[in-house]
């Protein structure tokens, strides 16, 4: 997992004038809620004061938990503003003037798309990579199916990597044409791995067989007349954009844009665009049909193992069908390289200790000391990821 990119939070949809929202990402928790703006803010969900979820309990309280655009503490009604300062601590009188240190991070915080993304780093804006666009958004002749939230037991690169493999649509997807391979001449077709169009990731197209139809022959290989075009963008460590033309000129461009919640769970955000179809009853039966499609990747993906991708390509036998999953390691190295890869390992041990709260930092880190969370321990580059070691 990597700090240093946008992830998305909650849906714009599911965050109300007056309710925070608890969002966990990168193993830590954040509390998404609006201001008196109605914008959206993040921040670090630990109030600095005794360790207080700044995010909940909701049901329990019956006094308001956002005063003048502040998120209120619920243990001891501490008020922190979006940008993450302390205005009111209620034991030494409403408008006393609070320590400085009784700041908590706070995160660049963004609405796009339908959907709340933060940008959980410390890069100051010049240097940030940009929030994932889409671009069908605005134009008319594309329909965007409201924002489906899927929730899946596993790492966030193995969801991303079965996003990028070509070849286990027939096996997964029966719909996709198992029963129409053809054992003489099936394979999977030679395709181009290059740098995505947006930056910050991979892309390749590939041309595949549609269920059911028989054909002539393209390079040799038996290509029925109905041949459909994918393919896939990646775009940072936790998004990607896969591309279906099911006939010519008839596309979706489904934008899966990940949060990872941990090292075994992960919440999709799923942007689905089409520009055929495009009558607002179709929006139903395409969920639908989405839904059913995920459900088989959820059963294989969940039954992987070890959790998360090895370390080493070795560690795997990799074919030619798995070079759009090395291009994206490739890239992951590069984000390890810039030093953003968490020390999961070393996270993971320190924190279940009970006794330290961590935080992933934010800007404002670079421009003032004296933080009371410990951040997060980072990876320097690949090399040290190789040779860290689970304590
Ligand atoms: S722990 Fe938050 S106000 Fe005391
Ligand atoms: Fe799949």
């Amino acid at each position: 997992m990597y700090i240093n990119f946008w992830y998305p939070m909650v849906r714009s949809e599911d965050l109300g004038p007056d309710k925070p929202e608890k969002v966990k990402c990168l193993g830590l928790n954040f509390v998404v809620f609006r201001d008196v703006d109605g914008n959206a803010r993040t921040l670090s969900d630990t109030c600095t004061h005794r360790g207080g979820s700044l995010s909940g309990p909701w049901e329990l309280g019956e006094r308001p938990r956002i005063v003048n655009g502040c998120v209120v503490c619920p243990y001891h009604g501490w008020e922190f503003g979006g940008d993450g300062e302390c205005k009111n601590i209620p034991s030494i009188g409403y408008g006393t003037k609070t320590p400085a240190r009784a700041k908590v991070d706070s995160y660049p915080t963004v609405e796009k798309y339908g959907i709340v993304f933060a940008f959980l780093g410390d890069l100051p804006e010049k240097e940030r990579p940009p929030v994932i666009e889409v671009k069908e958004w605005d134009d008319p002749k594309w329909r965007a199916n409201t924002v489906l939230v899927l929730d899946v037991p596993y790492y966030y690169e193995r969801s991303i990597e079965n996003g990028i493999d070509p070849a286990h649509n027939e096996f997964v997807h029966p719909t996709h044409g198992h029963s129409a391979i053809n054992r003489e001449t099936y394979k999977v077709r030679d395709h181009d791995v290059i740098d995505g169009e947006q930056g910050w990731g991979m892309v390749f197209k590939h041309r595949y067989a549609a269920p059911g139809l028989k054909g002539e022959t393209w390079k040799g290989v038996e290509a029925p007349p109905a041949d459909i075009f994918a393919g896939t963008e990646t775009f940072g460590p936790n998004a990607m954009i896969t591309e279906i033309e099911v006939a010519p000129g008839l596309k979706f461009r489904q934008y899966f844009i990940e949060q990872p919640v941990d090292d075994n769970r992960t919440r999709i955000f799923f942007v689905n665009m089409r520009n055929f179809m495009t009558e607002p009853k179709n929006d139903g039966p395409i969920h639908a049909r989405n839904k059913v499609i995920a459900q088989q990747d959820i059963e294989i993906l969940s039954d992987l193992y070890p959790l998360r991708t090895p370390i080493s390509n070795t560690k795997e036998v990799l074919m030619p069908a798995d070079k759009a999953v090395v291009a994206y390691r490739d890239w992951l190295a590069k984000f390890d390289d810039k030093g953003w890869r968490i020390d999961w390992n070393q996270f993971k041990a320190r924190n279940s200790t009970g006794e330290i709260a961590f935080a992933i930092p934010s800007p404002g880190r670079r421009s003032s000391g004296n933080w009371v969370l410990e951040t997060v321990p980072l990876l320097k580059n690949r090399e040290a990821r190789a040779h860290a070691k689970a304590s």
